[in-house]
């Protein structure tokens, strides 16, 4: 057979990336160009800036994955893009950068959905690692609990109903000025801390026991921080940090292992920015290795938006023959 060859390119949110993907899960680049330290300055992502700096990036990103892979563009089979969900603006760039590239190449182009991607970055590190499995997707933007049905086929459990697991991190972080993004940032200063130090709420939500909520968690912490300055306690941020990150965990964990165990599947996966989050990895596998459940994760490198896990996506659609028009259109709120 064949083997079949894609370039991939990301620029959803702050992160400008193309990658070169052979035969779907072997990565010959994977470049990617941070926004970070720009948004850090604003205290979040600022949509326009991100827009400008991928527009700005877009063709040195691309030229240098393709020569990180040692290839030109008449070696690829197809173009991979992600084409939604996210900011539109950000979006646009890596859409008409695609279509231009594909157009002019005479290659077919292949959207791709980026919560799609988040759940490929799995098969990257995980040759043995094949669809039926549950997967949760915890990002900056999202929080899903899927059913990965087959390569591209997906049926949500649960989903957030306010605040993605990621935008939580990142509040609370900016609370008690840890900086943006705070997922990390909390994660470290967590190590120092105690988990049991404060009660925080597990939230439990009506109907869906598999949907989440993070907004009643946020509020309860912002409290507790509240009253500590009325009091004019010193704000002990190990301690809160340990113990914020737990509640997030304990829910995460505990969604992901009921719907396995009722579902039957004996297989979980983690993706999105969030699922580099140390107490999460831990939590879930210490359940995971209790229920006798096979647990995955990606690297941190492919948690984090990047195009190596577009281009693995895409090797999927594209061999089960999705092609896209040259209407392709960025959908800022695309459904899975
Ligand atoms: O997947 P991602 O890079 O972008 C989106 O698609 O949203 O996720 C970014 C999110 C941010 O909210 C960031 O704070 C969070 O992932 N994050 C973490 C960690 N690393 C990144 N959250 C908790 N712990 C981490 N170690
Ligand atoms: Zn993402």
């Amino acid at each position: 057979e064949e083997d079949v060859y894609i370039l991939a390119i990301e620029s959803s949110c702050d992160e400008t990336a193309a990658a070169v993907v052979k035969n779907g899960r072997e990565i010959l680049s994977n470049v990617i160009s941070s926004q970070i330290a720009l948004h850090t300055l604003y205290g979040g992502v600022v949509p326009e800036i991100a827009s400008r700096k991928h527009i700005e990036k877009i063709n040195q990103v691309v030229e240098a994955a393709l020569l990180e892979a040692g290839m030109y563009l008449e070696d690829m089979d197809a173009i991979g893009v992600t084409y939604g969900p996210g900011l539109v603006g950000a979006l646009l760039v890596g859409v008409a950068e695609a279509k231009a590239i594909a157009y002019a190449a005479g290659k077919p182009l292949v959207g791709v959905h980026h919560i799609e991607g988040h759940v490929s970055a799995n098969f990257i590190e995980h040759p043995d690692l094949e669809p039926p499995f549950l997967c949760l997707i915890v990002s900056g933007g999202h929080t899903h609990l899927v059913i990965v049905k087959d390569y591209g086929e997906f049926e949500i459990l649960g989903r957030t109903r306010d605040d993605a697991a990621g935008e939580a991190f990142d509040k609370v972080a900016r609370a008690v000025g840890l900086g943006y993004p705070g997922g990390p940032k909390i994660d470290l200063a967590a190590k120092e801390g105690n988990p049991h130090a404060i009660k925080f709420p597990r939230a439990k939500v009506e109907g869906n026991i598999y949907d989440f909520s993070f907004s009643g968690l946020k509020s309860a912490v912002l409290n507790h921080i509240n009253h500590a300055n009325m009091m004019g306690e010193e704000i002990g941020v190990a301690d809160l940090a340990a113990s914020f990150q737990s509640a997030v965990v304990d829910v995460l964990v505990s969604h992901t292992v009921d719907a396995a165990k009722e579902y039957g599947f004996k297989k979980i996966a983690i993706a999105g920015g969030v699922a580099s989050n140390s107490a999460l990895r831990k939590g879930m596998g210490l359940a995971c290795e209790k229920a006798g459940i096979a647990f995955y994760y990606p690297s941190p490198i492919y948690c984090t938006d990047n195009a190596a896990m577009i281009g693995t996506a895409a090797y999927y659609e594209y061999i089960n023959g999705a092609r896209a028009g040259w209407d392709l259109n960025a959908v800022p709120n695309l459904k899975l």
